[in-house]
This record gives structure tokens, C-alpha cells and sequence, in this order.
């Protein structure tokens, strides 16, 4: 068994645990907690995957944009604990006063993931648990300002430029790392974006980000987009502008999967 996690290879062709790097999701997981009350979730299935590939039971996990919680609910079921940062006042106690678990931990925090600060609360909630580490972190950042979460300037979403959003993203990443176990995982949710008539390949420039900090690219998986909400009931008029043009319509994202060596 991989000392990460709690696959059994005894069991191995039973295994609910996806290997393949484009993972195609016919439609979101609505079960349990998810009530996909959050535009801009992700769908439960990713996190899922990423907390049963990567973590074993009463591991934690770090999640620094929870948004509408999806990690969170999952790492419940999942029976591993977890901490959030968000920098939306009001959504960690929304999120909190759903959580029932009796047998892990839940710490959510309304703050700043790229300032130090909000690191030095995460350091003395892993104390209170008796931990140092955390074993797996979840980022699943604004796509740049394609979706504009809050009016605070230390949103990724409110990010003047690429550069801004480029060195907001770098500054968690390397926040995370004061806190996430060697040789364990941390994985990035990001897509594409279309600015002026071109295509910002925003994965490259958190991998180059990433791997300026050091971390070892284990996989980049894509994954299916469909059902945007901001797309909703508009497919045919984004197929008549993109046959009019030079285009083609987003329908991946990606999932980029790193090991801190
Ligand atoms: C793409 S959403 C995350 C969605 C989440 N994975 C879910 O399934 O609901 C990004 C989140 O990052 C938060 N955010 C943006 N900048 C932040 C920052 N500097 N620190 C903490 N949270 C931030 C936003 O408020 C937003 O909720």
C-alpha cells in the first residue's frame, strides 16, 4: 500500500480511484452536503479523487479558497480533517454550521491566504490538534477575473494583472509549503482564460510558478467543462462567434498535481 494513502491493491481492481489524466464528469455529485449553493464550485468529484489518491484516513487537509465548502464536505465523509482560509466574511460560519463530524476536525478561517499572517493562526490550530503538518492541499484559486468573488483587493479575482495575480498565487502556494509534509501532495484547479482576442494559458503560468518554488509536477489531468452556469442557455450564440472567428470554447480544465520533495 502507498504510504499516502489507503488504497488496497489487494483490491486494486475495485478501486474507485480514477488513474487516467483526462477525467470526463457526465454531472456533478449532488449528494450529501453539496448543494452547489456557490458559483464557481468545483465539482465534489475532485476532491474526492484527490483526498482518496492522496491522503489516508485522519489525515488533514488544507484547503486556502473554500468557497462554497466542497472540500470541506467531502474530507468529512471522507473522515479526514481539514482546514479553510477564505477571504469572504460570512461563508466559514455558513460552511462550519454544516459540519457534524464528531471524529475530525474542522478549522475555517475568514482571511488572507497570501498574507503570513492567516499561516500563523493555521500553525496554532495544527498545535491545539497535537499536529505539525498538514498532508494534502486543495487550491482551487479565482481563474484570474473571470468570476469576481468580493470587493476585497486581496482577492485573486480583483488582481490588477496577470503579473499581480501571478505573484498573489505564488505567495499561498509558498505559504502552503510552511505547512504541508514532506513528500506529500498538493494539487491546483485551474483553467484558461481569453483576454483581447488571446488565449492566457493560466495552468502554464501557475506550473511555472509552482515549479519555481521547487515542486516536483506529477500529473496534469484535464478535465471536462460542462454546464458552466455563465455559459448556461448561450451555447449557441458562443458556437456562432466562435465560427465566426478564430476560436475555439473552453471546455476543459485542468488539475495540476505536484509533490513537495
Ligand atoms: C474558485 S473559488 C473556490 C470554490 C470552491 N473550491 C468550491 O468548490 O466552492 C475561489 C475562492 O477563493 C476565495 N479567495 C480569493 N482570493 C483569496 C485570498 N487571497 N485568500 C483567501 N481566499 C481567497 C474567493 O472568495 C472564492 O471563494
Amino acid at each position: 500500500m502507498p504510504k499516502f494513502n489507503d488504497v488496497n491493491l489487494a483490491d486494486w481492481k475495485n478501486s474507485e480511484i480514477w488513474t487516467d489524466s483526462l477525467w470526463i464528469i457526465k454531472e456533478r455529485d449532488k449528494t450529501g452536503k453539496h448543494s452547489n449553493f456557490y458559483h464557481g464550485n468545483f465539482v465534489p468529484q475532485i476532491p474526492r479523487q484527490l483526498i482518496l489518491r492522496y491522503t489516508k484516513k485522519n489525515d488533514v487537509v488544507f484547503d486556502p479558497f473554500i468557497g462554497g465548502g466542497t472540500t470541506l464536505f467531502e474530507a468529512e465523509m471522507l473522515n479526514r480533517n481539514c482546514i479553510g482560509v477564505d477571504i469572504q466574511p460570512g461563508l466559514t460560519q455558513q460552511i462550519k454550521s454544516k459540519i457534524t463530524s464528531k471524529n475530525n476536525f474542522f478549522e475555517l478561517i475568514t482571511g488572507n491566504s497570501a498574507s503570513e499572517k492567516t499561516f500563523e493562526k493555521i500553525q496554532e490550530f495544527l498545535k491545539k490538534h497535537r499536529r505539525k503538518h498538514v498532508q494534502l492541499a486543495i487550491l482551487h484559486p479565482p481563474y484570474a477575473d473571470i468570476i469576481k468573488f468580493s470587493e476585497h483587493k486581496e482577492d485573486l479575482s480583483n488582481a490588477v494583472s496577470l503579473k499581480d495575480f501571478l505573484d498573489k498565487f505564488s505567495k499561498v502556494v509558498k505559504n502552503t509549503l510552511t505547512i504541508l509534509e514532506k513528500d506529500r501532495y498538493i494539487a491546483v484547479v485551474i483553467g484558461d482564460k481569453y483576454a483581447k482576442g488571446r488565449w492566457i494559458p493560466l495552468n502554464f503560468y501557475c506550473i511555472n510558478e509552482m515549479m519555481k518554488l521547487g515542486l516536483v509536477l506529477k500529473s496534469v489531468v484535464i478535465k471536462n467543462m460542462e454546464g458552466n452556469r455563465a455559459k448556461l442557455n448561450k451555447e449557441a450564440i458562443w458556437r456562432y462567434r466562435a465560427l465566426n472567428s478564430d476560436y475555439y470554447i473552453f471546455k476543459h480544465e485542468y488539475i495540476l498535481i505536484f509533490k513537495y520533495e
